[in-house]
């Protein structure tokens, strides 16, 4: 299953790109090299040098450019090469590296991986919640070996909650009403579970932990490749606002065809300046995400072989429509996108 090319996609967590330091990931199939110029300002290149394909990263910064460790060819941010210690020193025309533009927001890189002529700030992910006083964020990066598509459909269907991640989500979930629809540009999967029993994450937090609660869930995903869980409990017949919740994010970019980077985050408007519920949470995110979802994802990519789940014709259940709702738009931003690379179509 091809990538949508024209899109934002999370790169790295600002903090990862540290100044005067050359910052490799392959992102979509590609090799990038990060780096901070002289203002502090984040590049991203072509981990590729033109010449005889050295890895840029293995170079070192000069001021602003990049010099290849193999014979020293400089590049700048523009991509253009900047000095050829060789011969006259005239500069190849051809001795230039695509660049990639990039956004910094909400302390996170992101990257626009297809045409710079089509990159469109207005479609930056908006997460303001990230940025609000009344929410606490813990968030983490890890690497699953799977097609990312696998990552999305998992976060799609928490139906998975009640059985792998039990020990943390266990509810009356399975008994709740589900409700599939388009939100915008992108797919809302919600779930409301009335006058039941709290998740245990949510108990460890609740003056009468065995008192029943309304529960909900709200999943949304954004093109391409974020995900918010909105998971929260009230009061029975209290409004949402005066109950507990958190928003989970994640976000998968694909690294390669059969690996991916899932950087996740989860924000709480309960218990802010409390050190144990921040070590609750991070101990539910080393599990759940490391230890629970990572190695069943990983697994069933190893048995699929695909990232293309519908080839291998499988059982489908009422709680895989969120995910196949996902699957069919980003098939069918796929396809766009070639019919507009070929020509046939008009341009994405
Ligand atoms: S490979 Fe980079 S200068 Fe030769
Ligand atoms: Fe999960």
């Amino acid at each position: 299953m091809a990538f949508v090319r024209n899109a934002w996609y999370l790169g790295a967590y600002a903090r990862e790109i540290v100044a005067g330091q050359l910052f490799p990931r392959t992102l979509l199939g590609d090799a990038v090299v990060f780096y901070r110029d002289d203002a502090g300002k984040i590049v991203a290149l072509a981990d590729l040098c033109p010449h005889r394909f050295a890895s840029l990263h293995r170079g070192q910064l000069s001021g602003n450019d990049v010099e290849c460790a193999y014979h020293g060819l400089r590049f700048g941010p523009s991509g253009e090469c900047t000095f050829n210690p060789h011969g006259s020193g005239k500069i190849p025309a051809t001795a230039r590296v695509r660049t990639y533009p990039v956004e910094v927001k909400y302390d996170r890189v992101w990257i626009w991986m297809g045409d710079s002529e089509l990159m469109d700030r207005s479609k930056l992910p908006k997460l303001d919640h990230f940025e609000s006083p009344a929410m606490r964020t813990l968030d983490g990066l890890m690497k699953i070996n799977a097609h990312y598509v696998l990552a999305l459909d998992n976060l799609m269907d928490l139906s998975h909650t009640q059985f792998i991640h039990k020990e943390f989500l266990a509810s009356d979930y399975l008994r709740g009403t589900l409700d599939v629809q388009d939100e915008g540009e992108g797919v809302l999967v919600s779930v409301w579970i009335p006058n039941g029993s709290a998740p245990p994450n949510f108990k460890l937090v609740m003056k009468n932990p065995d008192e029943p609660v309304d529960h909900w869930i709200e999943t949304r995903w954004f093109s391409p490749a974020t995900v918010t869980i909105d998971f929260g409990t009230t009061a029975v017949g209290a409004p949402r606002s005066e109950g507990i919740f958190s928003i989970g994010v994640h976000i998968v970019t694909p690294e390669t065809e059969s690996s991916s980077h899932y950087f996740y985050a989860n924000s709480r408007s309960f218990a802010l300046d409390d050190p144990t519920v921040d070590e609750q949470r991070r101990t539910f995110q080393e599990r759940a995400f490391r230890e629970q979802d990572g190695p069943i994802i990983e697994n069933c990519f190893q048995n699929m072989g695909t990232g293309d789940l519908f080839s291998l014709q499988p059982v489908l259940l009422s709680s895989d429509a969120g995910a196949i709702r996902v699957r069919r738009r980003i098939e069918s931003m796929v396809a766009d996108e070639a019919r507009a690379f070929a020509g046939t179509g008009v341009h994405a």
